[in-house]
């Protein structure tokens, strides 16, 4: 084997990696613009490290030749979410893309792992677009909770420490607290709708203040300075009151100032009329 073939081999995984990074991100985002509630809490990824790979083919016998098809998770996504619920929106959205096929999903929340391991993975094709042309690659999308990573990465790391062969007693313990988070997930399911209200309002909020001080802003070079001054007042005033439909009244209201004063800057015949 030469050695440069490392480095070529993980090149279109370090790039599947980044993209889809930027990819689930975005979803995140649009979410937020649109005040919907997002179904993604957080995005991870990594490519498998060389070390582990060989560690792997040794472990089940890989050659290298079938090492592409063999291993799934050269590409690794995580995402988290807040709730169990979430875990299938997220697979919906995936389902609708076309830039990520689904090959095979491996569901560990209705099978849970012996070891207590919850989440859902899907393996999907992604297709990345290199200098010697398209290459379709494997990456593994992993779908946990917050709390199903907690109690993953605490294992994972006990797991580390004794090399895999994890004494009776803590694995006993680990089974115990792997029925606990699905308990707290089970708990925090039935309080999800009024989280996601709190949230959905706190980014309409958000929205909101940003939209009401652009409007403040574009008044104040094209009006007069002391009423918009009054204006801004006036939403520090309402902003105090933390409610809601006081603050979309006024955005709504400025809205309407903030439209005829531009139809006066653009128009020379309101301008004259109203001067
Ligand atoms: P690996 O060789 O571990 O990658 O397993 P696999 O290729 O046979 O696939 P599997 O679906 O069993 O596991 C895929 C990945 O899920 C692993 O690399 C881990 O990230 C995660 N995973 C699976 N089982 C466990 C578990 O018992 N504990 C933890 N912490 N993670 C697990
Ligand atoms: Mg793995």
């Amino acid at each position: 084997m030469e050695i440069q073939l490392w480095k070529e081999l993980l090149d279109p995984y370090e790039q599947a990696v980044s993209e889809l990074l930027q990819k689930f991100h975005n979803l995140k985002e649009e979410h937020r613009k649109k005040n919907l509630y997002s179904p993604i809490e957080s995005v991870r990824g990594r490519v498998k490290t060389v070390a582990s790979i060989l560690e792997k083919m040794q472990r089940k016998n890989i050659p290298f030749e079938s090492l592409e098809e063999a291993l799934e998770d050269i590409a690794g996504i995580r995402i988290i979410c807040q709730f169990v619920e979430d875990i299938e929106k997220v697979v919906s959205l995936i389902e609708k893309r076309t830039d990520m096929e689904i090959r095979n999903t491996k569901d560990y929340l209705r099978n849970q792992k012996d070891s207590g391991y919850r989440s859902l993975h899907l393996i999907v094709w992604y297709v990345v677009q290199t200098i010697d042309g398209p290459k379709r690659v494997q990456v593994e999308i992993q779908i946990r909770t917050m709390a199903m990573n907690f109690w993953a990465t605490t294992e994972h790391s006990l797991q580390y420490k004794y090399k895999g062969e994890i004494p009776a007693h803590i694995s006993q313990q680990l089974t115990r607290a792997s029925e606990a988070i699905e308990m707290l997930d089970n708990e925090m399911s039935q309080v999800r709708s009024e989280i996601m209200d709190a949230q959905i309002d706190s980014q309409i909020e958000t929205n909101l203040v940003k939209d009401i001080l652009r409007n403040i802003e574009n008044l104040y070079r094209l009006d007069n300075k002391r009423e918009v001054i009054k204006i801004q007042n006036e939403f520090y005033r309402i902003f105090s009151m933390h409610n809601l439909e006081e603050l979309e009244r006024f955005h709504r209201q400025l809205d309407i100032i903030a439209e005829g004063s531009r139809a006066q800057a653009v128009d020379p015949a309101v301008n004259h009329k109203n001067p």
